[in-house]
């Protein structure tokens, strides 16, 4: 990958009114990535993608797009990105056709460019079939494929999707992922923002964990589920059996094939070296025992144990398995 630095940002904060959105934000995007800012509701997602684009000013600190700063050449950042806000506002009356075309006349684009580029578009977004139509009678995937296309007309460098699947089916999500890698492949820079793991993991070549404000952890997905250190082996006790748990972790200490234990109000978790040896040592340790077990689960670190770890707490309280096959 090219490691052109395309976006850098240096101690970044922003305050509303007495209430501290993000602070002490430093990270660089470099030319050619998937960049996601991956965080739960309020994390300050949305307030980092709008400084970088030039709609807000931040408070503290610096950030520049293609070498360019956020507040004093604005003008320029402008000139090369494009946005796909979280919620962009879809006119009564308008087709999609027509709200391109709006925007092509808002950037000044010439109508030969114009009809150029909006027949591209409608056609990578797959909208060319319902182009016109009123675009308030899309369905919310749909509307979504606008949005890009509308994020896109400029035709950016670099392209900022706040929540870009948020609400959406799973087919849906799956088709928008698909359209950024084949941006990606063309060789734009793409900083998405999301609060689903399975996105953070499956589309980004690198992301920042953004919790209350402030990054927790920067990586590659795979670099960041390393750091955690070994497998995990998930065990749940039956009812009752907790008062044999400190028995079993003690039981478990020590064994080679077994990094650390934590115990947990319904079991223990266990960074594990292999699995092969960890499971039957487990198993054998609980007969031994004759501690119940109601449940065990063996996973490679995923990045909701990367999130927890790095958070302590889940990115949202019902943590859901997010399997999305692609
Ligand atoms: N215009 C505003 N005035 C006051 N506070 C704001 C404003 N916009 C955002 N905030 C606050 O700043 C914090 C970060 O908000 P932000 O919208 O950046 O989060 P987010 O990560 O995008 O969340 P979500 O996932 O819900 O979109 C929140 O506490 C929010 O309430
Ligand atoms: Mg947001």
């Amino acid at each position: 990958m090219d490691q052109t630095v395309a976006i850098e940002t240096a101690r970044l904060g922003k305050v509303y009114d007495g209430v501290t959105a993000i602070q002490e934000l430093s990270f660089k995007v470099f030319a050619g990535e998937i960049f996601g800012l991956l965080g739960p509701n309020g994390a300050g997602k949305s307030t980092t993608l709008r400084i970088l684009i030039t709609l807000l000013r931040p408070t503290t600190g610096q950030a520049t797009v293609l070498g360019h700063d956020v507040v004093r050449e604005a003008d320029c950042v402008r000139r090369s990105v494009g946005y796909v806000p979280q919620e962009r506002a879809i006119d009564r009356f308008l087709t999609g056709r027509e709200h391109l075309l709006l925007l092509g006349d808002l950037y000044h684009l010439s109508k030969d460019e114009t009809q150029r580029r909006i027949a591209e578009l409608l056609k990578l977004v797959d909208l060319e079939d319902q182009a016109d139509r009123p675009a308030k009678t899309y369905s919310g995937g749909m509307k979504r494929k606008l949005d890009i296309a509308c994020g896109l007309l400029p035709n950016p460098k670099i392209l900022f999707l706040d929540e870009p699947t948020l609400g959406l089916d799973v087919q849906s999500r799956l088709r928008i992922w698909d359209y950024v890698r084949h941006l990606h492949e063309r060789g734009m820079t793409i900083v998405l923002t999301t609060n689903y793991l399975d996105e953070a993991d499956r589309l980004c070549d690198r992301l920042a964990i953004i919790d209350g404000g402030r990054i927790k952890a920067l990586g590659s997905p795979s670099e960041l589920k390393a750091g955690l250190g070994g497998d995990i082996v998930s065990v749940i006790l039956g009812a009752g059996e907790m008062t044999r748990v400190e028995a079993l972790a003690s039981a478990l200490k020590g064994l080679p094939s077994i990094k650390s234990i934590s115990t947990k109000p319904t079991g223990l978790d266990i960074r594990v070296e292999s699995p092969e040896k960890a499971l039957p040592a487990v198993l054998e340790a609980a007969n031994r025992l004759a501690c119940r077990i109601e449940f065990i689960d063996y996973h490679r670190p995923r990045l909701d144990d990367v999130f927890v770890a790095h958070t302590g707490h889940a990115i949202r309280e019902e943590f859901p398995m997010e399997n999305v096959e692609s």
